[in-house]
């Protein structure tokens, strides 16, 4: 018989629902909210509000979409953290509900498992997945880890940033760029067009394995501050270098702990995750360095690295697999780690 899961995600700013059957996607929806963008940020509350109005026309989208009846669902799996408690208590709360109404069980997911999984979603049965062990380079705006996936219940963060992550480092030198929110984006296109040896930025000398982005990113705003002074204009002059010349810097911050990481774990394989792998510039650089060390890369569909219930979904069927089942009293919580 085949197992059909069905994944939600409610974390922070998007509802997300997705089918999958035996490990095949079937549908994943996604309603992006756009009430925050006049804030520069997310506003939990309006977070909250906007998960309610969207998260029974999106679950009912993705079981449509995905063709199925619901009364075929094998399980539902909900992320249960880290993220925005209220976000997170919407989507635990209608996980249950469902759960109870369809006597079905109930899987909670670690939102950070779904994205070093989100590899494991398959479009069609010939997809290629990662051959465990191997290093996921996870990163977002509220992570920067590097982790030793052994299994898909036995993961180990065997290094994280100390202070900002990489892609708060992103958004951050943004914002003082007079660029929207989230800044991400935005660096990557302007970046494509501007040079990116222009502009020296500090790179932190940490041992180990831990990240850190705060360096940089008071040696990015000085740069601004000392330009400025002379030249009240500098920012819209140099926008797409200093774009550049940012995204090398975060890349070879990205890169130097990523090599480490391998020589040590001796992986073979190595895949990316979070909002950050979005970027073209990491993307490329993660390709290329893979290529010449014969390593196999995973760099997810744009789809599935920012917040989405495919993954959740998958998390969530190695989980049903191990008859790792979530009870009806269990809260969700807004940290926790790998
Ligand atoms: O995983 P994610 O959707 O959720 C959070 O952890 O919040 O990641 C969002 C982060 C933001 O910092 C955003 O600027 C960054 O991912 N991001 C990018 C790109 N697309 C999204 N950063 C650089 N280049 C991109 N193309």
């Amino acid at each position: 018989m085949s197992t059909i899961i069905l994944g939600i995600e409610s974390s922070c700013d998007d509802t997300s629902a997705a089918v999958i059957k035996d490990g095949i996607l079937l549908s994943n929806v996604i309603a992006s909210q756009k009430v925050h963008e006049e804030y520069g940020g997310v506003v939990p509350e309006l977070a909250s509000r906007a998960h309610q109005q969207n998260i029974v026309p999106v679950v009912d989208t993705a079981i449509k979409r995905a063709g199925i009846d619901k009364s075929e669902i094998s399980a539902i799996a909900f992320t249960r953290g880290p993220g925005l408690l209220g976000s997170l208590l919407v989507g635990t709360s209608f996980a249950k509900g469902l759960s109870l109404g369809l006597n079905i069980p109930l899987v909670d997911v670690n939102h950070l498992h779904g994205h070093v999984l989100s590899h494991f979603v398959k479009r069609q049965e010939s997809d290629t997945v990662p051959e465990f062990p191997y290093l996921c380079l996870l990163i977002s705006g509220g992570n920067s880890q590097l982790i030793h996936v052994r299994s898909p219940y036995d993961m180990e963060v065997i290094g994280k940033t100390i202070d900002d992550a990489a892609g708060e480092a992103f958004d951050k030198c943004a914002k003082v760029m007079g660029l929207p929110y989230p800044g991400g984006p935005h660096i990557d296109r302007l970046a494509a067009e501007g040079d990116a040896s222009r502009f020296k930025f500090s790179k932190p000398h940490i041992q180990g394995l831990d990240y850190s982005f705060s360096g940089l990113k008071t040696s990015f705003l000085y740069t601004l501050r000392d330009n400025l002074k002379t030249d009240p204009d500098f920012i819209e002059k140099n926008k797409a270098d200093l774009a550049a010349s940012l995204q090398r810097t975060i890349i070879e911050i990205l890169l130097d702990k990523l090599k480490k990481a391998v020589k040590l774990t001796g992986v073979s394989t190595v895949a990316i995750g979070g909002g950050v792998s979005a970027n073209s510039g990491v993307r490329e650089a993660i390709a290329e360095y893979c290529r010449k060390n014969s390593l196999n890369a995973f760099i997810p569909e744009r789809a599935f690295t920012t917040d989405n219930a495919a993954m959740v979904a998958i998390a969530g069927y190695f989980k049903y697999l191990n008859q790792d089942f979530c009870k009806l009293d269990e809260a969700p919580y807004a940290r926790v780690t790998i």
